[in-house]
């Protein structure tokens, strides 16, 4: 199973293709933010990669970064771990002022992947 590594969390083994954005809530337990459900809008469940940053995109994710001019960051409901990662968690319930992480992101990548290069 692929290790995810937390910055200043810890270490998590975690299921085979199973979307960032859940291992951070749920094998991480952290308060990550994900305030659009995992629909690739909010950008909120940012994070920024230390290692293994994966070489594949959806076009969903390249759009809504371009769209806001982000870089450096990846959003972690259109990424599957699919291998050995480590990652610092800068977008966090906590200090954010909002009532709650957002609604809960379904198993699956949402809308549908369309998968590019990087
Ligand atoms: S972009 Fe909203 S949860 Fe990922």
């Amino acid at each position: 199973m692929p290790q995810l590594t937390v910055e200043g969390v810890g270490q998590f083994e975690v299921p085979q293709g199973k979307r960032l954005v859940l291992a951070l809530e749920q094998d991480a337990a952290i308060d990550q933010l994900h305030a659009c459900g995992g629909q690739a809008r909010c950008t909120t469940c940012r994070v920024e990669f230390l290692a293994g940053e994966p070489d594949r995109m959806t076009a969903a994710e390249r759009d809504v970064l371009a769209a806001r001019g982000l870089s450096g960051i990846r959003l972690s409901c259109q990424i599957t771990c699919e291998h050995d990662m480590s990652v610092r968690a800068t977008s966090r319930l906590e200090g954010s002022g909002r009532k709650d992480a957002g609604h809960p992101p379904a198993a699956e990548i949402q809308p549908p992947p369309q998968w590019i290069e990087k």
